[in-house]
């Protein structure tokens, strides 16, 4: 195969302490990258320059750069892993298809704005860029051996989908994402939510809510269900999905990381070769794959369609608040209804210390 030229835009810095502030995703691509032998990365941009440097140290290169358009020109990268904060991607990813890239894989959540999201979408369907989204729990044992579940239709036929997250947007990102991949990428009728903003709780620059409850249906009538922050009780694990035959459960506090209830049986624990919901190998996984979708011209299951759905549910969530009722898809907004809620003092977030 021919060998793959990786550029990162945003390196963050290891600090021993990952969390809302910095996480130093970049180091988990570029460890996944080097456990495939015919990808190398050749440069990195980042507008801290000791960030760039200590990167370059650890992977083997030199060529670092303050200004990643400089980077894009210069290096003519095959693929770029883009690691920034969410209100950054849409114009790296932007750059990118202008720069002719081949592939761009770009850090969850897609973007700040609906809008955004849409372009950045539209701009590599224009320029042949292949785009996906870090949404790597689809290739975590938990999750994927679920989804063979459901599809050997162990719980019958499906009828509920449920998760509990601390967020809609940052970690919700990733179970939205997820449903979609249970009930195989239907598209979404209708959204409703309440939420509760009263603390100001910012992760990667962004805005998120505190509590929330959301309920939306998809085409073809299978429901969904999410619980964020305090509510995230009344769902109880990370999924849940019910059937007409029965339950699977991922992330149950207490119990294994996957499990099934079949009619007329009793709760089965299944064997997840000790993988829990969370794990560096699963990024490890989704590079193997979109190295390889590059490389074979196969879709992605990490597509921008895929992660566009997700983000459509999310920001409909939103604007289901700010209309204090349903919202009937597709969304026809442009914006961030939650930070435009807090700009217009509709919602007003107390200010973290
Ligand atoms: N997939 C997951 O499970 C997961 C987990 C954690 C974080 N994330 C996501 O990863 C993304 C990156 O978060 P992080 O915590 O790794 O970031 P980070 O703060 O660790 O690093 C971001 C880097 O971007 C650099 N940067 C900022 N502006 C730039 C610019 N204009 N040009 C070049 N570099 C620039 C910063 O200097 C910093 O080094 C976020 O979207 C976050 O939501 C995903």
């Amino acid at each position: 195969m021919a060998e793959v030229r990786v550029a990162f835009i945003g390196t963050g810095r290891m600090t021993g302490e990952p969390g809302p502030m910095g996480y130093a995703m970049a180091y988990m691509h570029a460890d996944g990258y080097e456990l495939l032998s015919d990808v190398e990365i050749v440069a990195c941009a980042d507008i801290v320059g000791e960030n760039a440097e200590a990167f370059a140290e650890k992977y083997g290169f030199s060529d670092t750069y303050a200004d990643y358009n400089e980077m894009l020109a210069a290096v003519k990268p095959d693929m770029v892993s883009i690691c920034t904060w969410p209100h950054l991607h849409a114009e790296m990813v932007l750059a990118c298809a202008a720069a002719e890239v081949a592939a761009v894989h770009c850090e969850k959540p897609m973007a700040h704005t609906f809008g955004a999201a849409k372009a950045m979408v539209a701009a590599c369907e224009e320029a042949g860029t292949k785009l996906t989204f870090n949404h790597q729990r689809r290739y975590g044992k938990p999750f994927s051996l679920a989804k063979q579940l459901l599809d050997e239709a162990a719980i019958g036929e499906l009828q509920t989908i449920q998760f509990g997250t601390s967020d809609l947007y940052d970690y919700g990102s990733h179970s939205w994402d997820m449903c979609n991949y249970f009930n195989d990428e239907r598209g979404t009728k209708w959204v409703l939510c309440g939420l509760d903003y009263s603390e100001e709780n910012i992760v990667f620059g962004a805005h998120n809510s505190n509590h929330s409850t959301v309920v939306w249906e998809y085409e073809k009538g299978v429901c969904g269900q999410a619980c964020g922050g305090d509510a995230k009780g009344a769902v109880g694990c990370h999924h849940r999905m019910l059937g007409t035959e029965g339950i699977i459960e991922i992330g149950r506090e207490g119990m294994g990381p996957l499990r099934v209830l079949r009619a007329g049986e009793e709760w089965e624990e299944i064997d997840t070769d000790g993988e829990g919901c969370h794990g560096a190998e699963f990024v490890y996984r989704c590079l193997a794959d979109i190295v390889d979708c590059l490389q074979t011209g196969r879709e992605s299951q990490m597509n921008a369609a895929n992660a566009l759905r997700a983000t459509e549910q999310i920001f409909a969530a939103w604007e289901s608040v700010r209309r204090r009722g349903i919202v009937r898809l597709p969304l026809e907004i442009e914006d961030n209804p939650l930070d435009a809620m807090v700009a217009a003092g509709e919602l007003a977030p107390t200010r973290a210390e």
